[in-house]
């Protein structure tokens, strides 16, 4: 079997198309132009390419997208001073803290706290969080919520079937594997209803727990460690990971002995990490429309 590529970059091409033109439509129906502000702290060279790749997305979608740079030491106080003046703002919409903080100094759950829910766009506030657990979601994490637009736009239902997710992190593995167990509706039109495991690091027997899913999402930031005799023959497997090997970004699944036994997989690159960016853009619009009703 030679599986089938799910190509995420084209899916979330298309995406970020229909958010520009939902962008324009409530703009020229009086709305404001929904802005998302980005908080950068330090120098990290990969979360200046992510902020950077958001802002141009964002310019693209017609949002306008503000970068807010602040030294590695600029310390909690001041950070949290930020937020609170960004909170404040009426016309910031969206406000994003780019993970990881620099170091442990930064209390990073106090920081994420602090940002107001009806601005929370990445979704990690205890209250944006029990909403998505009530199953009544104000805004659908970014990553989970990519892969549920990714299987519903090639109709790969996961009704009724088992699903795996490795990794059970708050940004990826938790609430993917929340989302795919709810009802009909909640999260998406078709992607629900599934069984789902969320396995992590000490789950028993991870292949054999991995073999019984129809539906496979590794979410674990290890290089290859998903090898083929892991997957069901047939199943569906969606990577997560972006793990750099040399020079080489790697996923979480040996991608050559997956595509012969699963029937579609995602690259790595190309394939979720394209869509978490859409699925920012498309809350920032949420976040905006909510703000003005
Ligand atoms: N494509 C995107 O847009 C996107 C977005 C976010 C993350 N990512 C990537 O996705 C990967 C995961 O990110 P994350 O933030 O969810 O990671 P994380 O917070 O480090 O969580 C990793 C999870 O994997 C589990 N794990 C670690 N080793 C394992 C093993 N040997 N067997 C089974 N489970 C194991 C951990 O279990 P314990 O809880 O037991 O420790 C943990 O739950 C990373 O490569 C990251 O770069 C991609």
């Amino acid at each position: 079997m030679t599986a089938e590529r799910l190509d995420g970059k084209r899916v979330a091409a298309e995406i970020r198309q229909e958010v520009a033109a939902d962008v324009a439509e409530f703009v020229a129906s009086g709305g404001p132009t929904p802005c998302l502000a980005a908080v950068l702290v330090g120098e990290d060279p990969a979360s200046q390419v992510y902020v950077r790749n958001k802002a141009r997305a964002c310019e693209k979608a017609g949002i306008d997208g503000r970068t807010h740079r602040l030294s590695a030491d600029v310390g909690q106080t001041e950070l949290l001073r930020l937020i609170a003046e960004l909170n404040a703002d009426p016309s910031v919409h969206g406000i994003l803290v780019q993970l990881p903080l620099p170091d442990s100094s930064y209390d990073e759950r106090a920081i994420l706290d602090a940002v107001d829910p009806l601005k929370d766009v990445d979704a990690f506030s205890p209250i944006n969080v029990g909403l998505l657990m009530q199953g009544r979601p104000r805004f659908l994490p970014c990553t989970p919520h990519g892969i549920v637009q990714l299987l519903g736009r090639y109709q790969l239902s996961v009704a009724g079937k088992r699903v795996c997710v490795v990794g059970r992190s708050d940004i990826v593995g938790k609430p993917m594997a929340m989302m795919l167990a709810q009802r009909t509706g909640t999260c998406g039109p078709e992607i629900a209803n599934a069984t789902v495991t969320l396995a992590h690091s000490r789950t028993a027997d991870l292949g054999d727990v991995c073999r019984q899913a129809d539906c496979l999402i590794a979410a674990v930031g290890r290089p290859e460690m998903i090898t083929g005799d892991m997957i069901k023959p047939g199943a569906v497997v969606i990577d997560v990971g972006i793990n750099r090997v040399g020079d080489k970004l790697v996923g979480d699944v040996a991608y050559d002995q997956a595509c012969e036994v699963a029937s579609a997989i995602t690259p790595v690159p190309g394939g979720v990490g394209p869509l978490t960016i859409a699925m920012l853009l498309h809350n920032t619009l949420i976040a905006a429309k909510l703000q003005r009703s």
